[in-house]
This record gives C-alpha cells, sequence and structure tokens, in this order.
C-alpha cells in the first residue's frame, strides 16, 4: 500500500468529507474519483465542479434528476449514481485506490465494507461500521489485503504510535502493549452540575469546546457515548480486550491518545484538534503531506490535564463499555438505539437525560448471541431502532 493518489469520498458533503477534500485540494497529486451526499445536492454538485470526479453518488434517488440538473448546468461533467447501492459501487471502484469511509451512523456500514472486501486503503470515520460489524470488517481485511486506516483521532493517534504494518491491523503490532488510552475531551458539559442536565438543549449540546463536527457525534460526545463507541473500535481495529482500553478526559484535546508499553514506555500523539491532521495522515500514509493544519505551540497552550471520566454524570459511557464486554450483537442493538436516541433529542422530542435510559431500555431487552454474518447484524440494528422507537 502506499500515499493515496485516487480516491472516493463517502459523506463528502459532510465535516469529515469538507475536511478531506480540503486536504486533497492541497495536492496536485491526488485525484477525487467518487464523491457522495445522502441530500445536499447544492453541496455535492459546487464539490463536482471543484473536483471533477468521475462519479457523484446520491443516496437519495429521489433527489438524482436534481443532481444530474445542477451538474449539466456548471458543467461538472460528474456520471450520477443514485440509491444505496451506488453507495456501494463507488466504494469498489476499480478505478480507487482509496476510500474515506465519511458516512454517518449505521447507513456507512454496507460500503465500508464493500470498500474493505475490494481490498482497498479504507480511512475509516464512520465508527459505527467497526461498532455493529467489527470482526466481519476485520476478517474481511484479512482476507482481501485491504489496509484499514482509522480516521478518528484517538485512534488515528494510536495508530501511528504503534509499530508500523504493511496490511490490516493485528495483533502482532500489540504484542508488546501494556494498554491503550484514549483522550477525551469532555465535552461541553464536562464541569455542568447533574442538576442541569435534564434543561440541555441540542444547541448547546452541539456546541463542541474543542472540536467543529456534524450533529450526530457533537451529541456523542456531550453524553460521552462517543467515547464508548471509540472504546468497542478501539478493541477491534487493535485486538485489544476491553479491560486493555482505557479512557482519561483531557480537556485540552491536544494529547490525541497514548500507548502504554510494558516496559514502561508511554507513546502519545500530539497536535491541534483539527480533524485535517489525522486525514492527511491517513492519505499520505505511509508519508507525510501537509493538512493545512496550524503547529502546535506548547508553550501558550493552557497545562495539559488529566482526570478520570465521571460514569455517573455520563451513564452512556458506562452502557457502551458494559457492550464491549459482552461483545456478539451486544455493540449493535447499542449502536441502533442511541442513533435513534440523537435523533429524538435533535428533534426536540426527548431529553437529553433520557438518551441513557432509553439505550439501556432497548440494550436490555436485545437478545444476545454472535454477530457472524451481515443479515443478523442488520436484522438486529432494524429490531433495535423498533423498539427504540416505541419507547420515545
Ligand atoms: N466530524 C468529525 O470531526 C469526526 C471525527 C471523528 C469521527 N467522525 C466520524 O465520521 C463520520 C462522519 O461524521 P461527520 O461529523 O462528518 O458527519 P456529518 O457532518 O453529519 O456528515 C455525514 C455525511 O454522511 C452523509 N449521509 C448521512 N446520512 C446518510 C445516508 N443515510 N446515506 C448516505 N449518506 C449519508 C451526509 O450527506 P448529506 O450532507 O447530504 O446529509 C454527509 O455527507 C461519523 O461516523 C463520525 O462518528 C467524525
Amino acid at each position: 500500500m502506499s500515499r493515496s493518489k485516487a480516491v472516493a469520498i463517502l459523506g463528502s458533503t459532510g465535516s469529515i468529507g469538507r475536511n478531506t477534500l480540503d486536504v486533497i485540494g492541497r495536492d496536485p497529486g491526488m485525484e477525487v474519483v467518487a464523491l457522495s451526499a445522502q441530500s445536499n445536492v447544492a453541496l455535492l454538485a459546487e464539490q463536482c465542479l471543484a473536483f471533477k470526479p468521475r462519479y457523484a453518488a446520491i443516496a437519495d434517488p429521489a433527489l438524482a434528476g436534481e443532481l444530474r440538473g445542477r451538474l449539466e448546468a456548471n458543467g461538472a461533467g460528474s456520471e450520477v449514481l443514485a440509491g444505496p447501492a451506488a453507495l456501494v459501487e463507488i466504494a469498489s471502484l476499480t478505478e480507487a485506490d482509496t476510500i474515506m469511509a465519511a458516512i454517518v451512523g449505521a447507513a456507512g456500514l454496507e460500503s465500508t465494507l464493500a470498500g474493505i472486501r475490494a481490498g482497498k486503503k479504507v480511512l475509516l470515520a464512520n465508527k459505527e461500521s467497526l461498532v455493529m460489524a467489527g470482526d466481519l470488517c476485520m476478517a474481511a481485511a484479512r482476507e482481501s489485503g485491504a489496509l484499514l486506516i482509522p480516521v478518528d483521532s484517538e485512534h488515528n493517534a494510536i495508530f501511528q504510535c504503534l509499530p508500523a504494518c504493511g496490511s490490516a491491523l493485528g495483533p502482532e503490532q500489540t504484542r508488546h502493549v501494556a494498554k491503550l488510552v484514549l483522550t477525551c475531551s469532555g465535552g461541553p458539559f464536562l464541569r455542568a452540575p447533574a442538576e442541569a442536565f435534564a434543561e440541555i438543549t441540542p444547541e448547546q449540546a452541539v456546541a463542541h469546546p474543542k472540536w467543529s463536527m456534524g450533529a450526530k457525534i457533537s451529541v456523542d460526545s456531550a453524553t460521552l457515548m462517543n467515547k464508548g463507541l471509540e472504546v468497542i473500535e478501539a478493541c477491534c481495529l487493535f485486538a485489544m480486550p476491553p479491560e486493555k482500553v482505557e479512557v482519561i478526559i483531557h480537556p485540552q484535546s491536544i494529547v490525541h491518545s497514548m500507548v502504554y508499553y510494558e516496559d514502561g514506555s508511554v507513546l502519545a500523539q500530539l497536535g491541534e484538534p483539527d480533524m485535517r491532521i489525522p486525514i492527511a495522515g491517513a492519505l499520505g500514509w505511509p508519508e507525510r503531506m501537509p493538512s493545512g493544519a496550524d503547529l502546535l505551540k506548547l508553550a501558550e497552550e493552557e497545562p495539559l490535564a488529566f482526570l478520570p471520566p465521571d460514569f455517573d454524570r455520563f451513564p452512556c459511557l458506562g452502557l457502551a463499555l458494559t457492550a464491549a464486554r459482552q461483545r456478539g450483537l451486544a455493540p449493535v442493538a447499542l449502536n441502533a438505539a442511541n442513533e435513534v436516541a440523537v435523533a429524538a433529542f435533535l428533534a426536540g422530542n426527548l431529553p437529553f437525560t433520557r438518551i441513557a435510559a432509553l439505550i439501556e431500555a432497548v440494550s436490555v431487552k436485545m437478545p444476545n448471541r454472535e454477530a457472524d454474518t451481515l443479515d443478523i447484524i442488520l436484522e438486529t440494528d432494524a429490531l433495535a431502532r423498533v423498539y427504540a422507537k416505541e419507547l420515545i
């Protein structure tokens, strides 16, 4: 595997997608082969004009005509593909050596898996793919020779602190690792008293103090579910048991995660809280490339602090750690219930404090067994969503 040259971006209109295009735009040697969106036709058409991809995929088929019209009008010349199958198609294109998996939520699973099965260099932002189908994804990568490079800043930090690998991540890389430590900013409510949580509004929850991200992951960061999902992701990616993956609050978001080795050495990756850094690291791997991010000025930063998470005020973290230990379909149910709860919260139909209660109620109701086929995973996802919606 080498530095990316021809990239297909799944979810190009989102926060990660836009940052990816910003990084690619700085490198004349990199080409964009395909872009995709769910419904943001206007931005997708604009991106096509700027990057001239061969394909533009719109997941909502009802919007294909509008996209075609815009692309004809602006002269971008991209071929329009439509519907969820189009996402799988662009993830498997022979013209692309690299897939950026940046769709949000379970909707990204099938295209991520398609990119892995096609043996691509898969830059993985869509953590929900690994939460739902970690074993399937890792097994598929071993079989196809795909290289998974995590884009989540924490996992990308760990990837950088582990010995280099040429193909899928595996246990040989973590042979001398004592534990992984995922840092967590603590989100906007790190210091808010428990009594204030019932009044939290969607606007407050999406206003992250350090990172600018899409709405769903911002709410996950506010409940700390994001960190819980990341523990599950880390266990899959790095073949570590959950008891060897620790979470530590680090409000400055300068240290992006750490690897503790058995000899007492601790390796960490530091940088500005700017997603273009892990994105450039993943696109450029095994080389480095400019990201556009500022260089850290450590002497001007406030002192770096580290503290343990508060499981009482942030019960979603505990629920996710339980699912990580249970494995099988438990993370699938957790993820589905969380997606429904977060969407209801953002729509004003569920108080912030009911998010964890809803996820727990669904998790208890769902039977657990091995998550060994895509069908059983998708069925479980659908059933957990039905239960969650009934409870709202
Ligand atoms: N943002 C970050 O800094 C960050 C950091 C680490 C990890 N991540 C992970 O990266 C992923 C993307 O996050 P984000 O913040 O970039 O999300 P986002 O800003 O909400 O963007 C999501 C993208 O996915 C598309 N999309 C949404 N639903 C879809 C569906 N059903 N089918 C096909 N495409 C769909 C959206 O298209 P439209 O624009 O048309 O809706 C958009 O392009 C998430 O898994 C998140 O956990 C994000």
